[in-house]
């Protein structure tokens, strides 16, 4: 949500943390600040954006060592005292904080008791006096940040500078991402490698309890009960190439045409000719303990779990095995009965989302076996899982999900070929799963060259307050995630229903006013889609269908058609154009496409 940025090295601190910042914008944005130390702090901060802050910035704001932040307001409306960094009231100790501090409340009023004065409303302002009254007893920062963090109860991601020991930064982490960036003889921190590649690939992830001090010349890692920990650096393979906007208008836009490509990395290596298979070497399973498994659960946040949905879908009708999706958000807090013989499978892009996170956690407490299918690289959800599926899509910077959310429903058709190969699928039905999905990157460019017909579309709904959209079985995840896109980026409002369940209640928003998109694929379900068509039309709705087929011209005002796959895959495709869709109307509307309100885009909080 909130972007953290710290630097320590022979350079100005300041450009490289602005850098890193504008590249960090996009997970949260209404405030921003640093400080950089050089003969005492030297702090500005504002409301807005990282462009506001960089305006604000002198030209001369001399220190090689510093702390930013972008801020995603959590306690406390967005404005100049709340924003990060926040300063003890000595001026010595800063502090940049990502999470949730739960006693904040009490922590204040003792902090308060003992002569703290609060400047800011937010929750992160006790660290930097916590760690001010700590730091007077203790003959290290690392130990005075370490023992500080014994009296907090939250989540966090922090950065702390110390006036007086002006060679380091203490990072920490629990329930927030940081990572450390290795440099030649600099060293880098930050919420996100976004922050870090235009400088460094080598990365190091931080673990939940974990601290490390960083300084020019390296860094070390320990524990909450200061016991050293080893690291290995890892290698990210992305780049500032993917964190452009590579002259499209938007990155959304940029991201959802990127889908040919991402999608056949998300294939690369992975399908087997000789047997029909899939190859996951992830997995970490045999194909004994595959067989093992009675059940599957799907756990994800938002597009990830409507991607799950239509993983469930695919895992039951190419694998037999009884499958479906929840929200993590939901399944971590109702005391879920945890099978030995069911496997969870947990979705993210980010690899960061709390709740997911959180439902991981609690599953293997449970004696779970978990996968994930994740974008992210050495994220902490992919850390915490036995094994799983890289997407390989590359960084989804819009905060909207696109390629992400295709690559996981992709993914997931691998994991369904794989486990139904392992049981029941034939290898003829390996074989036609094998060629559809080598289809998928060239129908997807088709369907992006249609492009303009579905902006055109786009602009014709755009001004309509609700939308409906429906779906049967196989189209129905995808006409949940229609919705989604529409209302996140559009806040045209939208609702997702089952087409056959229409007539059990909403029928009754149904009126010239709130046109219904209707995702319609060619399959043994066609007839009835077909049919619900007519009853929308018949009440005076008018009809944007999704499909494969023109219908009779009396059952929908307008058609997008999109190439036909397998009918077990073309889920896949018929999300496209609704993401297109949404882009368009957006535009339209004038939003801020990449940033819409009140979202950011990991949610790293509860
Ligand atoms: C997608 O458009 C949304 N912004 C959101 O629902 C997102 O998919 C969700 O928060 C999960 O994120 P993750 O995949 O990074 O875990």
């Amino acid at each position: 949500m909130c972007g953290i940025v710290a630097y320590v090295g022979p350079r100005d601190a300041a450009p490289i943390l602005l850098e890193g910042l504008q590249r960090l914008e996009y997970r949260g944005y209404d405030s921003a600040g640093l400080v950089v130390s050089n003969k005492g702090l030297k702090l500005r901060k504002v409301k807005g954006r990282v462009a506001d802050l960089a305006a604000a910035v002198p030209a001369r704001f001399k220190g090689s060592l510093g702390i930013g932040h972008t801020r995603w307001a959590t306690h406390g409306e967005p404005s100049d005292v709340n924003a990060h960094p926040h300063l003890s009231n000595d001026q010595r100790i800063a502090v940049v904080h990502n999470g949730i501090i739960e006693n904040a409340d009490e922590l204040r009023a003792k902090l308060t008791a003992d002569g703290a004065e609060f400047l800011s409303e937010t929750d992160s302002e006790v660290l930097a006096h916590l760690i001010a009254r700590t730091v007077a007893d203790t003959a290290t920062l690392e130990e005075a940040v370490r023992l500080a963090l014994k009296r907090v109860v939250g989540t966090y991601g922090i950065a702390v500078l110390d006036a007086e020991r002006p060679g380091e930064v203490v990072v920490a982490r629990n329930g927030s991402p940081i990572v450390l960036g290795i440099g030649e003889k600099e060293m880098f921190a930050a919420s996100d490698v976004a922050a870090l590649v235009r400088y460094t690939r080598q990365v190091v992830h931080l673990e939940d309890g974990e601290l490390a001090v960083i300084k020019a010349d390296g860094f070390h890692t320990f524990t909450s009960d200061a016991r050293e920990t080893a690291k290995e650096p890892l290698v990210v393979d992305w780049d500032t190439g993917h964190y452009d906007t590579g002259g499209y208008a938007h990155y959304l836009l940029k991201e959802i045409s990127e889908q040919p490509d991402t999608v056949a990395r998300t294939l690369r290596g992975r399908i087997d000719d000789r047997f029909h298979i899939a190859h996951l070497g992830g997995l970490n399973l045999t194909p004994h303990e595959t067989r093992a498994f009675r059940r599957v659960k799907i756990i994800g946040c938002g597009s990830a779990y409507y991607s799950g949905q239509i993983g469930a879908q695919l895992i039951e009708e190419l694998a037999r095995i009884p499958a479906d999706a929840e929200p993590a958000s939901e399944f971590r807090y109702r005391n879920p009965v945890v099978e030995h013989d069911t496997l969870y499978v947990a979705i993210s892009q980010s690899g960061e989302t709390y709740d997911t996170l959180a439902a991981v956690q609690e599953l293997k407490r449970k004696g779970g076996r978990v996968l994930g299918i994740v974008n992210t690289v050495g994220s902490a959800i992919a850390r915490e899982c036995a094994g799983g599926i890289y997407l390989h899509a590359g960084p989804e910077v819009s905060v909207a999900s696109t390629k992400a959310f295709t690559s996981t429903a992709v993914a997931f058709a691998l994991l369904a070929l794989h486990f139904g190969r392992v049981h029941d699928l034939s290898p003829a039905d390996g074989r036609r799963i094998c060629d559809g999905l080598r289809r998928l990157p060239g129908q997807i460019e088709e369907i992006i060259a249609g492009g303009d017909h579905i902006a055109a579309l786009a602009s014709k709904y755009a001004d309509h307050p609700s939308m409906m959209f429906v779906g049967r079985v196989r189209g129905y995840p995808v006409a949940r995630e229609g919705a989604q896109k529409l209302k996140e980026i559009s806040y045209v409002h939208a609702e997702a229903y089952p087409a056959s369940e229409l007539k059990h209640g909403p029928l009754a928003l149904i009126g010239p006013e709130t046109p219904t998109v209707a995702v319609v694929p060619d399959d043994e379900l066609l007839d009835k889609n077909l049919t619900t068509l007519g009853e929308i039309r018949a009440r005076g709705g008018r009809v944007l269908m999704v499909g494969h087929r023109e219908p009779d011209a009396k059952l929908a005002d307008d058609v997008i058609l999109v190439p036909k796959n397998e009918p077990e895959l073309d889920p896949i495709l018929l999300g496209i154009p609704l993401q297109i869709f949404a882009y368009h109307a957006a535009v339209v509307l004038d939003r801020d496409v990449d940033r819409p309100r009140n979202l950011a885009k990991s949610v790293t909080v509860e």
